[in-house]
């Protein structure tokens, strides 16, 4: 979308994250699902989020936001900052009082979101009333103008009309409606697409650039697709086993990944410009929650791992150009295939 810097500065920083953790109670007990995730987002940049299921993706976001359910889990940061706050220092109460105005997310299934009980509408217009003080009449007449916004016809019609009533991509756009209907600096965007076809997947994407460009906003994209990504990102994370193991600017990631997870996901990537090409995918699976491989995290999968990447200490997420890191410990020595 904008072009923004790669590494953002303080005070233009909605976002930052540094060291964050994320215990599940599992039935064999605590096991940590994200280890030490830091990362910052810039204003009006787009932020993706990438990696295969499981690695963690939603858990950092749902954290971030104050949504991972309390006594199951138990979350932990050295910073936790979004604008003037420290998230680690609010009460739920607080936490709910900033989801929607600084931050809000849009889930891949709207249908779970949107409650049946009541109108489009009406979900609209609460959320205006609660967070922007916006009388009855007001936010109604302002939901109108949000559905209007996020292209859904007719919308003092549909505005009536229960979730049921409305396809798969228009419950998509009124989640983004809602989304928007307190202005976030901070919109986290969960596999919004994922459940639509392609066609309006692509509107729904396009949108939400719209819509970015707009307002200013940042956008944190959450998804395996790196399709998606290239075309809606600014600046990638790539997360493997609840760690992140690249980040780089996106023209960078693909032209010159410096982690064989990525030039593995590369390679599996659908390509339009050769659709015969077998789809590859990387062999194994990634380690399941509470039973982590020493060393490096993906060496049991990786073909250029050596001992030096089976031994007991993790790499670290190391510098090797501006905005570019990588968590693999043979970096200096491998020329990996980007993406043409
Ligand atoms: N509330 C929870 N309780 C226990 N385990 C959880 C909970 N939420 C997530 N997990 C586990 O944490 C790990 C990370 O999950 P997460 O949902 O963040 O993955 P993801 O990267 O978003 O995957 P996907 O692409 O499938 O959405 C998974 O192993 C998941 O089973
Ligand atoms: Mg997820």
């Amino acid at each position: 979308m904008t072009a923004a810097p790669t590494t953002p500065t303080a005070t233009d920083t909605t976002l930052e994250v540094e060291n964050l953790k994320v215990d599940v109670l599992t039935e064999k007990g605590w096991a940590t699902v994200v280890d030490g995730v830091s990362f910052g987002v810039a204003r009006g940049e787009t932020l993706g989020i990438v990696g295969e299921s499981g690695s963690g993706k939603s858990v950092t976001c749902l954290a971030i936001a104050g949504l991972m359910p309390p006594g199951q889990t138990r979350v932990t940061a050295d910073t936790l900052r979004l604008l003037e706050h420290d998230l680690t220092a609010l009460s739920p109460k607080e936490m709910a009082d900033i989801r929607g105005p600084k931050i809000a997310m849009i889930f891949q299934e709207p249908m779970s979101s949107l409650n049946p009980a009541f109108t489009v509408g009406d979900q609209i217009a609460e959320v205006l009333r609660r967070h922007e003080g916006l009388s009855r009449k007001e936010s109604r007449k302002r939901a109108i103008e949000l559905l209007d916004r996020v292209g859904v016809p007719s919308p003092a019609r549909r505005a009536l009309q229960y979730p049921f009533e409305f396809s798969g991509g228009m419950r998509q756009r009124v989640m983004i409606a809602i989304a928007l209907a307190c202005n976030p600096d901070v919109i986290v965007a969960d596999e919004p697409t994922t459940a639509l076809d392609v066609t309006v997947q692509a509107q729904i994407l396009e949108l939400l650039r719209e819509i970015q460009e707009e307002h200013g906003m940042s956008v944190i994209f959450i998804t395996h697709d790196l399709g998606v990504v290239a075309d809606v990102c600014d600046r990638v994370l790539v997360m493997y086993a609840g760690q992140i193991v690249e980040g780089a600017d996106l023209a960078e990631l693909f032209a010159d990944p410096q982690h064989p997870y990525m030039e593995g996901l590369l390679a599996a990537m659908p390509r339009m410009d050769n659709p015969s090409d077998a789809l590859v995918s990387i062999p194994g699976h990634p380690p399941r929650v509470g039973d982590m491989p020493d060393g490096c995290r993906f060496h049991p999968r990786c073909g250029y791992a050596t001992d030096a990447c089976r031994t007991d200490s993790s790499p670290l997420l190391e510098r090797v150009a501006p905005g570019h890191t990588t968590r693999c410990l043979r970096h200096p020595e491998l020329t990996l295939r980007g993406s043409p």
